[in-house]
């Protein structure tokens, strides 16, 4: 039995046709797999920890008003002992200035006296107090997660 020229043709046609439609499944069935696996991955946004060290006492001098950027946070080291103000502007989250008296929010104009309590707005509550302590080698730890009173002084 011989095969004709256009019959071979047309096997060939087909043999292209069925291997193209599994090509095209297996891209499918791969995608589903990919988006179901990616599915099960949490989608988590990592935080860094509310608690940690900033350093030893002695790196913040007497009188001293230290602003922390990567911390958002102003430390400062006075005669009644050490205490942390969040930099955070509480109307939509600006870094606030210390200027004159107490701190200014440069976006949108809201100002804050020396405790953090808004004299002037748009924000609508003072800036964050953080609890501070220190570590069982000396060094000072912030605890964003630890809100105190305009009150709070650590001794060290
Ligand atoms: S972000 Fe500070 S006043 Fe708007």
């Amino acid at each position: 039995m011989s095969v004709t020229p256009d019959r071979a043709a047309d096997g060939a046609n087909r043999r292209q046709f069925f291997l193209a439609g599994v090509v095209a499944l297996g891209v499918s069935v791969t995608g589903f797999v990919a988006s179901t696996l990616r599915f099960l991955v949490p989608n988590v946004l990592y935080e860094p920890p509310g608690r940690f060290t900033i350093g030893n006492p002695a790196d913040f001098p007497p009188g001293s008003v230290t602003f922390l950027e990567d911390r958002r946070l102003f430390v400062f080291n006075t005669a009644e002992g050490f205490y942390g103000v969040s930099s955070v502007c509480t109307h939509l989250g600006c870094n606030v200035k210390r200027g004159g008296p107490g701190f200014q929010c440069p976006c949108h104009g809201s100002q804050f006296d020396d405790s953090g309590r808004v004299a002037r707005g748009p924000a609508p509550t003072p800036l964050a107090w953080y609890a501070l302590s220190l570590s069982a080698r000396g060094e000072l730890v912030v605890d964003v997660d630890r809100t105190v009173g305009p009150d709070f002084r650590l001794r060290v």
